[in-house]
């Protein structure tokens, strides 16, 4: 497991207590998943390929690899038979390439310039070589995926994918828009990030065993809970930072026209920001502005508090999809969500 080279946050502190309370078992299959994540990213040429490995290479959290791994887990069908190992890594793997092509083309959308700690691809060598960074990745997971001649597994990881996409053109629609309401917010949400943690869930369930399908729905609700309590909590971090914990600069949805939730609660609240046109933010500076007066206004908490609605919710379901103490270290990875901001 990478870190990000701001240093330890909080939520890298609580995926390396996971990670203790796994054991070797749980540290061996992550560290396979990772070095095949390397190799998969090396097969293409270059210099597509150094682009796609740096992003690889320079980290992230590694959370949705992590609920793959511990939803099979749960399901109890991690046995250690090669086949079944093999497919567990091939399946983490295709759903941290995936995430990682979204990130690559979501800078392009964005207009960011760090990610990660470092600066973009788009940033550093364009929209062209960028857009197809994210194709090749997009491609390397679903021939990975592939190989485990699962329908199922392929329509899961082909969905979220779809949803991604169609999350993405959504926060496009509302750009620059004065008023978003909060369920249209949420929606985008669902679409842009819970659907891939679902994914995620799903798939460690079906490689686990094809027949689990009803766990498979059941962990992929409460995967879906815990990633929209996920994009809650980066929204907040847009705006709160700082960017030595976050990897990438404060107040970037702002300046690209994106209305979070810490922007629709503050506007309620700020007769002046319900004024504000976002498409009058000229430079970075003023963003860092905007954010502080969205600060002031006490959203950040409030949006916050509505993210751990969502973690609550979804580590209340837990106990019946996996009774006898099974779901233990997902609900520590619920956990790990809301360490997140702290
Ligand atoms: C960033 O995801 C994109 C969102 C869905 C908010 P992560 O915060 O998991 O990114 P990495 O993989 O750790 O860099
Ligand atoms: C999540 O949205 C991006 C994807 C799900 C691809 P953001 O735009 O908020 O993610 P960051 O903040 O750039 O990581
Ligand atoms: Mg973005
Ligand atoms: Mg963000």
């Amino acid at each position: 497991m990478r870190l990000h080279p701001g240093g330890a946050t909080a939520d890298v502190d609580a995926v390396e207590e996971i990670l203790r309370r796994g054991g070797d078992a749980l540290r061996k299959r992550m560290a396979r998943a990772e070095a095949h994540l390397e190799h998969v990213t090396a097969q293409a040429g270059a210099p597509l390929a150094a682009h796609a490995l740096a992003t690889i290479a320079a980290g992230g959290k590694r959370l949705r690899p992590l609920l793959v791994v511990l939803a099979a887990d749960a399901t109890g069908g991690a046995s250690s038979e090669p086949d079944s190992e093999q497919a567990l890594t091939r399946a983490a793997v295709a759903v941290e390439l995936v995430h990682s092509a979204t990130l690559v083309h979501d800078d392009v959308i964005d207009g960011a310039q760090l990610r990660r700690g470092h600066p973009t691809v788009v940033a550093e060598a364009g929209r062209l070589t960028a857009i197809a960074t994210g194709d090749l990745l997009f491609s390397r997971a679903f021939a990975e995926l592939a190989r485990n001649d699962s329908t199922a597994q392929l329509r899961a990881l082909s969905d979220a994918s779809s949803a991604l996409a169609e999350g993405e053109l959504l926060q496009r629609e509302d750009a620059y828009a004065s008023h978003v309401p909060v369920e249209r917010y949420l929606r985008r949400c669902e679409l842009k990030t819970a659907a891939l943690f679902e994914a995620a869930c799903r798939l460690g369930a079906l490689t686990a065993s094809a027949a689990a399908t009803e766990l498979a729905d059941a962990l992929g609700s409460f995967a879906r809970r815990i990633g929209l309590a996920f994009q809650l909590l980066d929204d907040v971090l847009d705006v709160s930072g700082p960017v030595q914990h976050t990897g990438k600069s404060r107040g970037t949805d702002l300046l690209d026209g994106t209305v979070t939730l810490p922007l629709i609660l503050a506007r309620e609240r700020d007769p002046q920001l319900t004024a504000f046109d976002l498409a009058s933010l000229a430079s970075p500076e003023q963003a860092e502005e905007l954010c502080d007066r969205i600060a002031a206004t006490g959203a950040l908490q409030t949006a916050r508090e509505r993210a751990l609605q969502f973690v609550a919710e979804a580590k209340q379901m837990l106990p019946a999809i996996l009774p006898d103490g099974r779901g233990a270290l997902l609900d520590l990875l619920a956990d790990a969500v809301v360490e997140r901001y702290r």
